[in-house]
């Protein structure tokens, strides 16, 4: 099944995770650039939105070419979802994703992200109330449930499909394992069989090989890849050739990684202003490097500084040094 987001048909089912702090819009721009299908935005406070928090509504900035541009909201309050929802809309996104999978405790105290899969009640509301207010698709991403007894991912498909939701994303880890252990990619089938929606399988997809696995045990449509993209935005082009049975791209040799480092960086200071800017961008600095030779003190260095300019500069010698090390240009994975 192609995956179908309104108009748009993903050239291949490989999804970006919303990533809070990873996939703002430079991350975006630039996966995407590399071949990217989709990235979704980070998650979005519907009640920060409301009140016109700058912090939060700046997550919300589309680039013209990423489209279909999918905002995740978060949030608790029907209303306020859908108010939110509508809003999203207004500012040019092609789809609104529901958030009902966070594991945060800042989030599910306050009875969002996935503490919402123990009350199946007030989330049918809150997707009736999002699907109600906007003429855009609008999507579901969860985990397996609130904890191993209370494993009702199915059951709120269902749920789901009942309101209108067009796409479902299932993290296969409940909220209680948090990030531990490895993610249950057959459990995914039971909200494949339960539903004729798409379905997209998250969670531990790093490379092709996991992909193909992930896709064949849970029966899912797609996958969406999160923490795999650390350091690594054009790992979803590679895994999208490869489900499209294509050639993937090579990995980027060490010219190229320094260029869509720069890049990359380059786009930060200039979303951010150069201080948060900078900062922003130093876990991205190490996941570009880490495991590579000199990265440890080059990290250092780096995180020593607010100067873009010796930023710069070092991320060149870094990549220069690589290279003089390493005569073939290609980095050993
Ligand atoms: C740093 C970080 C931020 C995240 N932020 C969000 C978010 O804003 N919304 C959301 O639904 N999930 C969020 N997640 C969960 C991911 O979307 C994804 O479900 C999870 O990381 C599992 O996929 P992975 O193993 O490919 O990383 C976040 C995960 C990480 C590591």
């Amino acid at each position: 099944m192609c995956i179908q987001i309104g108009s748009h048909s993903l050239s291949a089912p490989v999804l970006v995770a919303p990533m809070s702090g990873v996939t703002d819009r430079p991350f975006r721009r630039l996966a995407r650039r590399l071949g990217a299908p989709l990235v979704v935005t980070e998650m979005i406070a519907s009640h920060a939105v409301l009140r016109d928090v700058r912090e939060e509504t700046r997550k919300a900035e589309i680039d013209a070419e990423d489209t279909p541009a999918v905002v995740q909201i978060a949030g608790w309050d029907p209303s306020v979802m859908a108010e939110a929802a509508r809003m999203m809309a207004d500012r040019g996104a092609d789809a609104i994703d529901i958030n009902m999978g966070c594991p945060a405790k800042k989030v599910v105290n306050k009875y969002a992200g996935s503490a919402l899969m123990r009350d199946e009640v007030l989330a049918g509301q809150i997707m009736d109330a999002v699907v109600g207010a906007v003429g855009l698709p609008v999507t579901l991403k969860m985990r397996l449930g609130w904890d191993a007894d209370s494993r009702n991912a199915p059951e709120l498909a269902r749920i789901a499909e009942q309101s209108g939701i067009r796409l479902i994303t299932v993290h296969g880890r409940t909220r209680c394992q948090m990030y531990t252990g490895s993610a249950d990619w057959t459990a995914i089938r039971a909200v494949v069989e339960t539903v004729s929606l798409p379905v997209v399988a998250n969670g531990d997809v790093v490379s092709i090989e996991t992909a193909r696995a992930c896709l064949e045990q849970s029966g899912a449509h797609g996958v969406m890849i999160g923490r795999g993209c650390y350091g690594r935005p054009w790992l979803p082009a590679q895994i999208a050739a490869a489900l499209a049975g294509a050639v993937p791209p090579a990995d980027p040799d060490i010219e190229e990684r320094r260029a869509i480092l720069a890049e990359h960086l380059d786009a930060m200071l200039v979303h951010y202003g150069t201080h948060a800017g900078i900062r922003n961008a130093r876990k991205h600095i190490g996941w570009y490097t880490e495991g590579l030779t000199g990265s440890a003190e080059f990290r250092q260095r780096v995180n020593n500084t607010m100067d873009p300019t010796v930023v710069f500069a070092e991320i060149d010698r870094f990549f220069a040094d690589l290279g003089s090390d390493n005569s073939s240009g290609r980095i050993a994975a």
